[in-house]
């Protein structure tokens, strides 16, 4: 692979600041972006009343402590356009995640926010190994979901050529990766297999392609997927994070360079580890659940927003800006089996420890007899046909998984193809204990 660190001398001059320095900007605007929502928002303003706040108490970047949080059924109470702290006249785009129940979230942007997020992932794309004048293949969904136009307009700032595919039809994925030869792709991991699967079926060497880097998020993905996508592309595969509710997609992102977690973008979001039960705030270098406070947005500004993903916050390295670990799992994914609690990326890594099993999976949770039972549907590799081999992988699966995860769990290998795809996030888990 090649080594694509940018020029030092590219970055911008907060990647290299002292802490010092980031904290007083920290600071600064944070007062500001408490006291718009306070000003502008009346949701925020009862909320601080009733937590007896008001946003002059704000001294040090520590006081932001005291601030009541933000989840999403707040949004969700203040549908669609509750949150909004600019007449909505000023708001130039929405966007909306579904989410797996009741209403969608709406999010809303005015023209600085537009710029704002275009240069935060133009920074993203950056660390990622992008320069200007690179091809990017953009295969994130475009519309009401942030992922394709985030990296659209952040590519664009970068001075990319992008090449707005969005998601699905892989056929034509494939096609054009030939045709346009793009240097970098933005995409799922998990649709990134499904491209990689279409590779395969025109029978075509995934080395051979022009690409030289993805930029992969939106759902959880591990270091075994990494590798697994490195050494059969021959391109650096790079982590990217983000929330409609705090941006979209380029809130943090990891380096080229160190891969060793994501550098938050702290400039325009103030991250906060927190114990999700008791919601008291953790040192860094402490597993808990990620909170932001958006520290520049005009349209919604959000205030101790609750992500439900669970990481820990980690010095700088290849930034002055802190990292937050590879997110692995939200709690709200998390599985409890029999009293245990199992994480699908955890599945994941054991699969990719399975010579023969490709990583499309999908974990079915049922109750029968009142006890848990946990099967797991996995692809054979193509290499691996139906017989004794599949049934010795399966076997293995289950040891690792009951060794290391502590549970039972059935395996049903199968042929290529047979476990659901998505063209973007995935969806991993099927519980249906909750049925008869
Ligand atoms: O998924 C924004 C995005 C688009 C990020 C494209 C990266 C690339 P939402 O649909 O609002 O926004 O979903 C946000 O997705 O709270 C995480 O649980 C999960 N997520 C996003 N990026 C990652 C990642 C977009 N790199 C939710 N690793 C977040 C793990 C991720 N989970």
């Amino acid at each position: 692979m090649e080594d694509l660190t940018p020029q030092r001398a590219d970055l911008e001059h907060i990647e290299k600041a002292s802490r010092d320095e980031i904290a007083a900007l920290q600071l600064e605007r944070m007062r500001i972006s408490l006291s718009r929502a306070y000003d502008n928002v009346p949701h925020y303003r009862k909320a601080f009343e009733s937590k007896g706040v008001h946003p002059d108490d704000l001294v040090s970047l520590e006081d932001l402590a005291q601030f009541p949080f933000t989840t999403k059924a707040d949004l969700r109470d203040n549908y669609p356009f509750g949150m909004f702290a600019v007449p909505r006249e000023q708001v130039v785009r929405v966007h909306a995640s579904s989410g797996t129940t009741g209403k969608p979230t709406v999010v809303g942007y005015t023209r600085n926010d537009v710029d704002t997020w275009a240069q935060v992932m133009a920074r993203s794309i950056r660390a990622a190994g992008g320069r200007r004048g690179d091809k990017v293949h953009v295969a994130y969904g475009y519309g009401l979901f942030t992922g394709g136009l985030g990296a659209h307009y952040g590519a664009e700032k970068l001075g990319c050529t992008v090449i707005p595919v969005s998601g699905g039809m892989t056929e034509r994925q494939v096609q054009l990766i030939r045709d346009f030869e793009p240097d970098v792709i933005m995409v799922t991991p998990s649709y990134m297999l499904s491209i990689l699967d279409e590779f395969r079926k025109q029978g075509l060497d995934p080395r051979a392609c022009s690409l030289k880097v993805g930029i992969f998020g939106a759902e959880p993905w591990t270091e075994a997927m990494r590798r697994e996508i490195e050494q059969t592309f021959d391109m650096h595969a790079v982590d990217i994070y983000g929330l409609s509710e705090v941006m979209g997609p380029g809130v943090a992102n990891e380096c080229v360079e160190t891969k060793d977690g994501l550098h938050v973008w702290e400039d325009h979001f103030y991250p906060e580890i927190i114990d999700p039960v008791t919601g008291e705030v953790l040192p860094d270098g402490e597993m808990g659940e990620l909170v932001f406070t958006s520290l520049t947005k005009e349209a919604m500004p959000v205030i101790r927003y609750r992500t439900r993903d669970l990481t820990r916050l980690l010095p700088g390295t290849a930034r002055s800006l802190r990292r937050m670990e590879k997110v692995t799992g939200r709690s709200d994914d998390m599985m409890i089996v029999r009293g245990v609690n199992v994480f699908p990326t955890q599945i994941e890594e054991m699969i990719l420890k399975c010579q023969g099993l490709a990583p499309h999976y999908q974990i079915e949770l049922r109750r029968a007899d009142r006890l848990d039972e946990m099967t797991v549907l996995v692809e054979a590799r193509p290499d691996l046909p139906e017989g004794p081999g599949r049934d010795a992988r399966a076997r293995e699966l289950a040891h690792h998984i009951k060794s290391l995860v502590g549970i039972s769990a059935e395996i049903r290998v199968t042929d290529s193809g047979q476990v659901e795809r998505s063209a973007g996030k995935a969806r991993r888990v099927i519980d249906l204990r909750g049925q008869a």
